[in-house]
């Protein structure tokens, strides 16, 4: 038999053991020929009077790590999870033992779930239910099985959450009998050597009755009432609260019937979709067209970072967390004094929290080095710039770190705006420059926008991209233009949100309209945390057209006035005990604005146009980036907006959102708003391209990953 139909489930036999080990590499997970092969791998074993007990286990790091994904566009097939795992496995006659050897999660903690007895590697970090991410709840009983052996509660939060549980965890909670040092599988054998020696069978699961005695009577109400921000969206974590609760009121078969239900329900929701399209979205956006697996990466292991402020430390707790040693150089003693007091702050509220214990907290803060001194940069492999935003002051210092860094070492800015190739040309080495757009916190937020300039060389954009993994990031490339992606689409996000406030929205409006839709934070709210200065500075420094500075009058006067936001207790709202409180004297500031330039009030704005409006003027300005080779797929686009700004991952992103609305609808409305509105709103070339030959930008971004390979 050729090695390609090898079945990935195969028996050896230990005595009276049946050992059956899935081999579906990387992970094993469980498409149709694992099912079919665990079918007919436990009837065997069944059949053969000369086996007493079967142990189940994986081959490689992972037990399972759950569906094969890939299935849930292309069909299923029978025999599905749910009956392997009732019939062959929880029915079997004979004592099943999962020797859990690494991660179980979804299906694959599911198919342990329906083995009569578990036994689990000390090392294995991974066992849960993370269906709830991608938008489905656990469909394999799951949702009926956990209850039964760990309690209500403890398995209402695991299913909730979808955050998964390290084996000592499992082991106190009972999901586990026990967990053993040393080969799993040697121990599950003699385990199921010593049940057979006690004369013990099958003890199934689906036989145990659930405790309900001491459920607090509200406990399915109150979880539900948690729910209305949860990131899956508003349907799954509803969903796997109803299951649980099922659990609680119906037979296990009824019980499993509403399990099907409701994933039934769940699985053709858009929100499963989105999240299931962001999921790989994100991986894909570390593949570059171009660099592969023998593009070199270059060594880091010293990091620099230049400027102490507000990025400058967070970018620093990002690589110290990365376990990198750093070495901060600021200009001024008391500057250098005040970030190193900020790392020390964050570091040691992060041991208190129980982030991380007292000796990784010391460990971090004993490898970073302050220095008043450039040349302290000579042996380090990546220099991150963060000073001031001034393309003046950036031009010195590249220039400075040309003359002091060592060759091949990598020479980064996170600059926010400004042109990265302009900066590389202060340097002798362009090749070995390029942007790290870190978002502020640094340390907690996951995007990293990689600016590519003109001359960045392949080996650095590739070596950027695995540091971006090192340090917990999810990287997105971006060529060099006026706030890369990111930051581009959102001036005109922004852009039409101040003209919705001229129109007649109040402040509030657009929040509730905005966040009520699925932003993390409305857009003023956000003006108000990060400060109404930062846009207002760049606006007096960078040409923007006079329509852009029309719209920002009002913004840029109530800046005037020294009302920067939250740091200054009131920007577009006034805060009290730090809540946002509405502040009529904004709204008559837009009012009295509008009047002088003769835009006609409008009775507010209702709730579905400031969504479309916004979301239509971030696809626009999607398509002109990608259009222009900016950004290289339209789903590397949506990833930054859900990593980096609160775009909801079960809504997709924007340009998932175009899809879904269909080209030729958002070309119609586009133009709706350009007739009304004019230049600003002025159709992108490629959504009259696609709108006019019925594409989309996910067939688009599929026709280019064609061409490239
Ligand atoms: P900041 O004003 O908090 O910090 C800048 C620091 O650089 C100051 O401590 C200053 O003393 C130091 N500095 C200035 N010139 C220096 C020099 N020649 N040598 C050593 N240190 C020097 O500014 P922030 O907010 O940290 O911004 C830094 C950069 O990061 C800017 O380019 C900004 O556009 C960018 N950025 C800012 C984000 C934010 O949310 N604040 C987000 C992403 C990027």
């Amino acid at each position: 038999m050729p090695e390609t139909n090898k079945s990935p489930v195969s028996t050896e036999r230990r005595d009276a053991i049946a050992v059956i080990r899935i081999d579906n590499p990387p992970v094993n997970p469980l498409g149709l020929a694992v099912r079919e092969g665990l079918v007919r791998e436990f009837a065997t074993a069944s059949a053969d009077a000369g086996i007493k007990a079967i142990v189940l286990t994986g081959t490689g790091k992972a037990f399972s790590a759950g569906a094969d994904i890939t299935e849930f566009s292309t069909g299923r097939h029978a025999p599905f999870l749910f009956d392997v795992i009732n019939t062959a496995i929880e029915g079997a006659t004979k004592p099943v033992v999962a020797a859990i050897n690494g991660l179980a999660l979804g299906g694959g903690f599911e198919l342990a779930l329906g083995c009569h007895y578990r036994v689990a590697s000390s090392a294995v970090k991974q066992l849960g239910l993370p269906e709830v991410k991608i938008g489905i709840i656990p469909g394999a009983g799951g949702t009926q099985r956990l209850p039964r052996l760990i309690g209500v509660e403890a398995a209402l939060d695991i299913i909730v959450s979808g955050a998964p549980i390290d084996a000592a965890k499992a082991l106190a909670l009972g999901a586990v009998d026990t967990v053993v040092e040393g080969d799993v599988v040697t121990a599950a054998v003699a385990f199921a050597n010593d049940l057979i020696a006690r004369g013990q069978g099958p003890r199934r699961t689906c036989d145990r009755v659930v405790d309900v005695s001491a459920l607090p009577p509200d406990l399915f109400d109150k979880k539900r009432a948690s729910l209305a921000r949860h990131p899956s969206g508003p349907l799954a974590a509803r969903a796997c609260v109803d299951a649980v609760e099922a659990s609680t009121k119906l037979s296990f078969a009824d019980g499993m019937k509403r399990e099907r239900e409701l994933i039934q329900e769940c699985l053709p929701s858009p929100y499963a979709k989105a999240l299931q399209y962001a999921f790989f979205a994100e991986r894909q956006a570390g593949s570059i067209p171009g660099i592969g697996s023998t593009t070199k990466i270059r060594d880091v292991i010293t990091v620099g970072v230049l400027g102490a402020g507000t990025m400058g430390t967070g970018i620093s707790l990002a690589f110290l967390q990365g376990g990198f040693p750093v070495t901060i150089v600021e200009m001024k003693q008391d500057a250098l004094d005040k970030g190193m007091a900020r790392i020390r702050e964050t570091i040691d509220s992060n041991v208190k929290r129980g982030r991380i214990t007292p000796e990784q907290g010391a460990a971090i803060a004993a490898n970073v080095t302050p220095s008043l001194d450039m040349a302290s940069f000579a042996t380090a492999d990546l220099v991150i710039e963060a000073v001031f935003e001034s393309m003046a002051i950036k031009k010195e210092v590249f220039g400075k770190l040309d003359q002091i860094c060592k060759p091949g070492a990598i020479l980064a800015s996170n600059t926010s705006t400004l042109d990265v190739d302009e900066i590389a040309a202060a340097t002798k080495r362009p090749q070995d420059v390029l942007g790290l757009h870190f978002f502020s916190p640094a340390n907690i937020m996951r995007l990293l926008e990689i600016v590519r300039g003109k001359a960045t060389a392949d080996d650095a954009l590739a070596t950027a991209m695995s540091l971006s993994k090192r340090i917990g990031k999810v990287g997105a490339v971006s060529g060099v233009c006026f706030g890369f992606i990111g930051n581009r689409m959102l001036e005109n996000y922004g852009e039409e949100v101040q003209a919705m406030l001229l129109e007649g929205a109040t402040p509030a409006d657009v929040d509730k309209a905005l966040e009520g839709w699925g932003w993390a934070m409305g857009p003023l709210a956000v003006m108000d945390l990060v400060g109404i200065d930062v846009g207002w500075r760049i606006r007096k420094e960078h040409k923007f057209s006079d329509e852009r500075m029309r719209l920002y009058r009002v913004t840029d006067a109530i800046a005037d006035q020294g009302r920067y936001g939250q740091k200054t207790g009131a920007g577009y709202y006034k805060y009290v005990d730090r809540k946002r409180v509405e502040d009529p004297a904004v709204t008559a500031m837009f009012r009295a604005e509008a009047a002088k330039q003769g835009i006609e009030p409008r009775n507010g704005i209702p709730a579905e146009e400031i969504v479309e409006r916004t979301l239509l003027r971030l696809i626009n300005s999607g398509a002109e980036i990608l259009d222009e080779g900016i950004a290289l797929r339209s789903s590397d686009i949506d990833t930054v907006y859900i990593n980096g700004y609160g775009f909801q991952a079960w809504r997709g992103g924007p340009m998932w959102q175009a899809d879904a609305m269909g080209l030729v609808k958002v070309a119609e409305r586009i133009k709706f708003y350009e007739k009304k509105y004019g230049e600003r709103w002025r159709i992108a070339p490629l959504i009259e391209k696609l709108a006019a030959s019925d594409g989309t930008f996910a067939a688009l971004d599929k026709a280019k990953a064609k061409a490239a390979a």
